[in-house]
């Protein structure tokens, strides 16, 4: 069986890169609904509902697994997923997101005034302030929503002078707030990770999901052996998209570092 992963587009290309540096021996299916990316403006219902089409195509793709990468279907749904959805539909498969991941690296280090930045709906779902909460109760945890960041990382006229400029509007209420780490809850803000770096300077450790995702998902692995016996090792990638529009062939290359060939990306219909 396969290691599915899912996002609302083709961000999450990014997890899956970190995922199969670290385990490459595994067989994956990637799903990015980018018809109906972005899922960050949208309501939580819907997004369930979303996530729960992704969910049922990864499924009939023999997944034994899936990694939700995308923070806002993971803030919103994933709880619904695990409590409502799998015991219902999916009894014997396995659903993880990314906010435990990343929230038990940020206990790990134990900062005490964390800046986290995601889409709207991720902000508004209040999920990793919740799960910083249970794990450092102490500390002080600042969000602020950027939803014109992913846009702009997905325009290919990128320009440096336009990104600064909103750097600073989403980030300065957060510096006023001194946080000592901030962490990007989005696929898509790796991308520009070294401009956030400089723009919060060096007293603030920026952290971001793709690394952190794969080493859990492997701790996972091995202490779930009964999920790891199921998995084939035939190192083989597959890609769905939902939309196979002009930019999708960039997109994946930005994302995933490589361009792929056109005979391997699968267009899918998944909102049946
Ligand atoms: N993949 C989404 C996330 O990580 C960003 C794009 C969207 O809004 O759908 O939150």
């Amino acid at each position: 069986m396969n290691i599915g992963v899912f996002d609302s587009g083709l961000g999450g290309l990014t997890i899956l890169k970190s995922i199969i540096k670290e385990m490459p021996e595994y067989s994956y299916v990637y799903l990015g609904d980018n018809a109906r990316v972005p899922y960050g403006n949208r309501s939580p219902e819907i997004i369930y509902e979303f996530t729960k089409q992704a969910l049922d195509f990864l499924f009939k793709k023999n997944c034994r697994l899936v990694v939700i990468a995308c923070n806002t279907s993971t803030s919103t749904s994933l709880r619904r997923i695990q409590h409502e959805y799998l015991p219902r539909f999916f009894p014997d498969r396995k659903v993880l997101g990314v906010v435990k991941p990343a929230v038990e690296e940020i206990s790990s280090h134990g900062y005490k005034r964390i800046g986290i930045i995601g889409t709207k709906a991720t902000v508004n779902s209040q999920a990793f302030v919740r799960e910083v909460k249970k794990v450092l109760p102490q500390a002080d945890v600042y969000q602020q929503a950027c939803p014109l960041l992913v846009p702009y990382i997905e325009d290919s006229g990128r320009n440096q002078s336009v990104l600064r400029l909103i750097l600073k509007e989403y980030l300065a209420g957060l510096e006023e707030k001194k946080i000592d780490s901030l962490l990007l809850a989005c696929t898509h803000y790796e991308i520009v990770e070294k401009e956030i770096e400089q723009e919060v300077g060096p007293s603030v450790k920026v952290i971001s999901e793709g690394k952190i995702v794969a080493k859990k998902l492997k701790d996972y692995l091995l202490r779930h052996q009964e999920v790891g016996k199921d998995l084939q090792k035939e190192r083989k990638v597959s890609y769905y998209v939902t939309d196979l529009n002009p930019d999708y062939q960039q997109l994946m290359k930005l994302f995933l570092g490589h361009l792929l060939e056109e005979s391997q990306v699968h267009h899918v219909k998944i909102d049946q």
